[in-house]
């Protein structure tokens, strides 16, 4: 039987949401790979009852995460019957409806009908009641905002979600957004965005608009799904993302140029006394403008690498500096 670490609160930073009362790990797990049929419960359960161990109350999830797809959110229920019984009010569970996660004109987008039933369905698999939050995975062009808006607000009046938030929205979108549930009296809690060194589109505009609003921000895919790790320094490991047949990551896209560069800041984490990993996730806590980031673990090793980046989240602007000539170039479109 599982008994949690009695020291689980003490190294952990937890971070305000915005102008919420929620407070958020400064590291949150996300459970996009790693937690589907590819992966034994076992693995899946060790990594999770560390997370806890360490401090990490939330755990991110999405309808479709797997392979296949709701299957991240059976193993969450899994867990949340057997190790984590009687833990639940000390976790913080999200998940998301937008992305294809069924076929028919409803197994996706913004619509009122997509969302309250996609809530519904993973609400079954988690076997809870209610998560904390219920995410817009992604902005409907063709579904009104209101109407994407009000099934937020409706999952929120009826029981089903604490609070809620938008992914991957613009910064114009989510003062929409903002606007429509303030007028509905259900804040918009969060915004979950892609951000690392390698991806700063956040910078231009969103995160002033969080700012403004009182909206908290959890960054995902800070290591940039593994390449700003120590992982690819020496080629494409057996067994990472970019070896697997992930649509998201390829070989390809770890360039020698790339290599190089990361060859640098792997450097300069180790005069830090930090790994890359560490050093990544740390720059996107910089400041404390962002509330959280949620990585992703294929390892109970790689977990405990990236817990640790809490210890060292001030920068020097030498390091900032450094760091910035460094990424010169490299940012996604
Ligand atoms: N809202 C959205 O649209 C959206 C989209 C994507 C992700 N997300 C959320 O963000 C979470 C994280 O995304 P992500 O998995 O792409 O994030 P990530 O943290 O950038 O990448 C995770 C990968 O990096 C490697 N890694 C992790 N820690 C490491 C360490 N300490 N040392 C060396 N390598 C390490 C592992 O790669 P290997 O697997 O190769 O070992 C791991 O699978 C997801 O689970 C999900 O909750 C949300």
């Amino acid at each position: 039987m599982y008994l949690p670490s009695a020291d689980r609160y003490t190294a952990m930073p937890y971070r305000r949401t915005g102008r919420s009362g929620l407070l958020l790990p400064a590291l949150s797990l996300g459970l996009w790979h790693n937690f589907g049929g590819d992966r034994t419960p076992e693995s899946q359960g060790e990594i999770l009852r560390r997370a806890f161990d360490l401090g990490v109350t939330h755990f991110d999830l999405a309808n479709n995460y797997g392979p296949p797809p709701g299957s991240a959110e059976t193993a969450m229920g899994r867990a949340l019957r057997t190790d984590f019984a009687g833990l639940r009010d000390e976790m913080v569970i999200s998940t998301k409806a937008g992305y294809h996660m069924g076929d028919g004109p409803y197994g996706e987008w913004g619509s009122a009908k997509s969302l309250r039933s996609s809530l519904d369905q993973s609400l079954t698999r988690l076997g809870l009641d209610y998560v904390d939050i219920f995410y817009s995975h992604r902005f409907d062009p063709d579904t009104p905002l209101e109407e994407t808006m009000g099934a937020l607000h409706a999952a929120v009046r009826q029981g089903k979600a604490l609070y809620v938030g938008v992914s991957n929205y613009s910064a114009e979108q989510t003062r929409e957004a903002a606007r429509i549930l303030d007028g509905l009296g259900t804040p918009l809690l969060i915004h979950q965005p892609r951000y690392s060194m390698l991806d700063r589109w956040v910078e231009d505009g969103l995160l002033d608009a969080l700012d403004e609003l009182g909206t908290g921000s959890i960054a995902y895919s800070p290591l940039e799904q593994g390449i700003l790790s120590d992982r690819y320094l020496n080629g494409i490991p057996e067994g990472s993302r970019a070896a697997g047949s992930s649509p998201f990551l390829s070989a390809e896209a770890v360039t020698p140029d790339l290599v190089d560069r990361l060859g640098a800041l792997n450097s300069l984490a180790r005069e830090r006394g930090q790994s890359l990993a560490q050093m990544a996730l740390a720059w996107v806590l910089r400041g404390g403008r962002v509330t959280s980031a949620v990585v992703g673990a294929s390892s109970v090793a790689q977990l405990e690498n990236s817990v640790e980046a809490v210890r060292g989240l001030e920068f020097g602007d030498d390091e900032l500096a450094r760091i910035e000539e460094l990424v010169k170039g490299t940012a996604r479109p």
